[in-house]
């Protein structure tokens, strides 16, 4: 990735291309436990080394991450910045359990907004989160994001979340799609 040849810092965190040793060092473990990736929409099968190997090969992301701890070098997560079309970019972020819930997620969305909207010259970032995960909605409103959209799919009834809703309980949405225009950073 020639954007990345060398390497990226913010706060304490600094980020180098994602490479096949870091499959060993924590991605290989993350994609297998799925209290990481309930909430994903990667297949829920039991990846091997060859099938991360076989997928950073054929990565097109624009940039697809690591992300390591300044002030140890540990390996604390991934961040992939991809191009749906012409200046409009989503992201994917995945941190190592005993990592979350100390505000990389929050740290790693600014990164991925600053990388679409300053390195790659993009206008909008879309990015959805499954309703049930809560801290991927709270980062982004905390940033700017605003809610653009929802995606229904047979699976939650919102009356359980929402008891006010207006709608026909038959209705079930999934996803929450979130969006940020370049003017508002
Ligand atoms: C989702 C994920 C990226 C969040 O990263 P994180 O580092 O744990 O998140 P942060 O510590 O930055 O927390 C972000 C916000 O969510 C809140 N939050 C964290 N966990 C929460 C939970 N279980 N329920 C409700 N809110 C939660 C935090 O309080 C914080 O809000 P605040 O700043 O207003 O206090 C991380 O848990 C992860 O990689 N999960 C597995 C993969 C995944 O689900 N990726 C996202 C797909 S959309």
């Amino acid at each position: 990735m020639k954007e990345f040849d060398s390497t990226l810092l913010y706060k304490d965190i600094y980020f180098l291309p994602v490479q096949d040793k870091n499959i060993y060092l924590g991605w290989l473990s993350w994609m297998n436990n799925p209290k990481l990736t309930k909430y994903l929409d990667s297949d829920t099968k039991q990846y091997t080394a060859e099938d991360l190997k076989k997928y950073l090969n054929t990565d097109a992301s624009k940039a697809f991450l690591a992300c390591y701890r300044v002030s140890d070098d540990m390996y604390l997560g991934n961040l992939r910045v991809h191009e749906l079309s012409s200046g409009i970019f989503s992201y994917g972020i995945l941190i190592g359990e005993k990592f979350q819930g100390l505000g990389y997620g929050t740290k790693l969305c600014k990164v991925a907004v600053n990388l679409v909207f300053k390195r790659f010259n993009g206008d909008l970032v879309v990015a959805s989160s499954k309703i049930e995960n809560q801290a991927p909605s709270a980062y982004k409103t905390n940033i700017g994001f605003c809610i653009a959209d929802t995606i229904f799919a047979a699976k939650w009834n919102l009356k359980k979340y929402f008891k006010n809703f207006p709608r026909d309980p038959i209705f079930y949405m999934d996803k929450l799609i979130f969006s940020k225009i370049k003017s508002k950073l």
